[in-house]
C-alpha cells in the first residue's frame, strides 16, 4: 500500500530513503523502512501554544468538513470529484484525496494507516516515526535546551534532519512543501486523476503565495526568549520568505507543466509561473533560476539571499496583513 508520508520526496529525501532501507535491512527492529505519521496527539504533549493555533486553521477543521455536500452548488462537490476520480468512495480512504487533506497516522510501522486528522504537523514538518525521539533530547533527561553543549545540538540538528524534520529554518523546504498541495503538484497524483478531479470541479489556486497564506491562521512562530508570544515577523523576514515562495512556486509550476498537459491545469500552472517570475526578475540572485527553474538552483538562490535586507526590491509587493488567510 502506498502512503502519504513521503509526499514530500525531493532529492536529498529520498537519498535518505535510501539510507533509512539500508539500515532497517541491517537492524530491521529499530528503525522503519518508511518514515510514517505518528500523528498530532503526541506533538500536543509538548507542543501545547502551536496545537492551539493548528486547531483553529482550515487543515485542522477541514478534518469534519471537507467531505460533506456543499448547499451551494457554486462550491466544489467532493461526490462529484470522487466518482470522477473513482476508487474508494470516501474521501478519508481514497488513495487519491489523502494525497493532500488527511494525516495518515500510524501507531508504528506494521499497523494499519487510518486518516485521523486534516493536514497535520507532520504534513509540515514531515513524518515524525524517525526523528521524534532525537528531536527534543538534550543529551540525557536532566539538561535543559539552554544547556545544551553546541556539538550535541550540531549533531541533533544533522540527525534529526536526515531523519526526515523539516526545521523552520528550512524555509525553501517548508514552502515546496506547502506547494505539493497547493500547486496540485503532488509527486504520488496521477496525470489521469489529476485531469479528473479538476474536470469534475476541483479548485486550483494559482494565487497561492507563501506570505499570505503562512503569516494568517497557519502562523505559530513563539520561540525563545519569548516563548509566549506567537512573534510576527519583521519586514525583513516578511521580504525574504516572500521571494523563497516565489522560487518554491516557480519550480513547482515548472515540474507540474510536464506532468499533465491538461488546459485548466496548464494555464493555473502559467499563471504560477508568470507570477512567480515578475517578482524574481527584480532579484539579482536569481538569475541562475530563471534561466533554468530546478529545485538546486533555487536551494541556491535562497542561501544566496539569506540574511539580505531585499525589503526595497519587494517590499511594495508584499500582501497587506488585512488578506492574510
Ligand atoms: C517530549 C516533548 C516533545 C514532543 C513529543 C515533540 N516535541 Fe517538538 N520540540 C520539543 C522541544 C523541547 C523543542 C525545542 C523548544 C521549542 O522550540 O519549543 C522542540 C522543537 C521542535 C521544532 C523546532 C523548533 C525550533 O527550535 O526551531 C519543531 C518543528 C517541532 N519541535 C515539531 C514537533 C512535532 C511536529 C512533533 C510531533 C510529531 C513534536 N515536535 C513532538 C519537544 C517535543
Ligand atoms: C494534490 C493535492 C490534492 C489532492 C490530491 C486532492 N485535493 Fe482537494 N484540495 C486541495 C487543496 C490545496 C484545496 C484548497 C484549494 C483552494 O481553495 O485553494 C482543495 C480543495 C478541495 C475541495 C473544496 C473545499 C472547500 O473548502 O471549498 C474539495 C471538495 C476537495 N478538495 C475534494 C477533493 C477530493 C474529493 C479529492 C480526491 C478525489 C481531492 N480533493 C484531492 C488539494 C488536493
Ligand atoms: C501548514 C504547515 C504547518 C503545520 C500544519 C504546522 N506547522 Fe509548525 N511550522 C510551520 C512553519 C512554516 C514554521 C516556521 C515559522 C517561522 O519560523 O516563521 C513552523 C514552526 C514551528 C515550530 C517552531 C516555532 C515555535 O512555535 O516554537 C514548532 C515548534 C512547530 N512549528 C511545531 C508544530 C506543531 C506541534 C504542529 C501541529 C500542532 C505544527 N507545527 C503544525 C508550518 C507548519
Ligand atoms: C498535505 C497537503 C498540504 C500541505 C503540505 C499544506 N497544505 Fe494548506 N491546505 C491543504 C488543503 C487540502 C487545504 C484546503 C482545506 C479545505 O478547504 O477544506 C488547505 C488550506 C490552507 C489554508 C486555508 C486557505 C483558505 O482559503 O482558507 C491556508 C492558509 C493554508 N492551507 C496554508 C498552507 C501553508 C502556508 C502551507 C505550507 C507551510 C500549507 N498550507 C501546506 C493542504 C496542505
Amino acid at each position: 500500500m502506498k502512503r502519504d508520508g513521503i509526499y514530500f520526496i525531493s532529492r536529498p529525501f529520498f537519498l535518505m530513503a535510501l539510507v533509512l532501507v539500508s539500515g532497517w535491512l541491517i537492524f530491521p527492529s529499530t528503525s522503519s523502512a518508511q518514515p510514517f505519521f505518528k500523528g498530532a496527539k503526541l506533538c500536543e504533549e509538548c507542543h501545547e501554544a502551536e496545537n492551539k493555533v493548528w486547531e483553529k486553521t482550515k487543515h485542522f477543521t477541514s478534518f469534519r468538513t471537507v467531505h460533506r455536500e456543499p448547499k451551494d452548488d457554486s462550491k466544489p462537490s467532493p461526490k462529484k470529484i470522487l466518482a470522477a476520480v473513482g476508487g474508494q468512495k470516501r474521501m478519508k480512504r481514497n488513495e487519491t484525496c489523502y494525497l493532500c487533506h488527511y494525516t495518515l497516522e500510524q501507531k508504528d510501522s506494521g499497523s494499519k494507516p487510518v486518516a485521523k486528522s486534516g493536514t497535520s504537523c507532520e504534513s509540515c514538518h514531515g513524518a515524525s516515526s524517525d526523528w521524534l525521539a532525537i528531536h527534543d533530547n538534550y543529551g540525557g533527561k536532566e539538561i535543559k535546551r539552554d544547556q545544551e553543549a553546541a556539538d550535541h545540538k550540531a549533531k541533533r540538528v544533522a540527525d534529526s534532519t536526515a531523519a526526515g524534520l523539516i526545521w523552520p529554518t528550512m524555509k525553501y523546504e517548508v514552502a515546496e512543501n506547502c506547494m505539493t498541495c497547493h500547486g496540485l503538484a503532488h509527486p504520488d497524483l496521477k496525470a489521469d486523476d489529476l485531469a479528473k478531479m479538476l474536470g469534475a470541479g476541483h479548485p486550483i489556486n494559482p494565487d497561492f503565495e507563501l506570505v499570505k497564506y503562512s503569516q494568517g491562521s497557519v502562523r505559530h512562530r513563539y520561540y525563545p526568549p519569548d516563548i509566549k508570544t506567537n512573534a510576527e515577523m519583521t519586514p525583513q523576514d516578511l521580504a525574504q520568505i516572500y521571494v523563497v515562495g516565489q522560487a518554491a512556486a516557480l519550480v513547482s509550476a515548472t515540474e507540474a507543466m510536464s506532468k499533465s498537459g491538461e488546459a485548466k491545469y496548464k494555464e493555473a500552472q502559467n499563471k504560477r509561473a508568470e507570477n512567480a517570475k515578475a517578482v524574481l526578475k527584480n532579484i539579482p540572485e536569481a538569475a541562475g533560476l530563471l534561466a533554468s527553474p530546478s529545485r538546486e538552483n533555487a536551494l541556491k538562490l535562497s542561501k544566496a539571499i539569506a540574511g539580505k535586507d531585499l525589503t526595497s526590491v519587494v517590499g511594495g509587493k508584499l500582501p497587506a496583513t488585512s488578506d492574510y488567510k
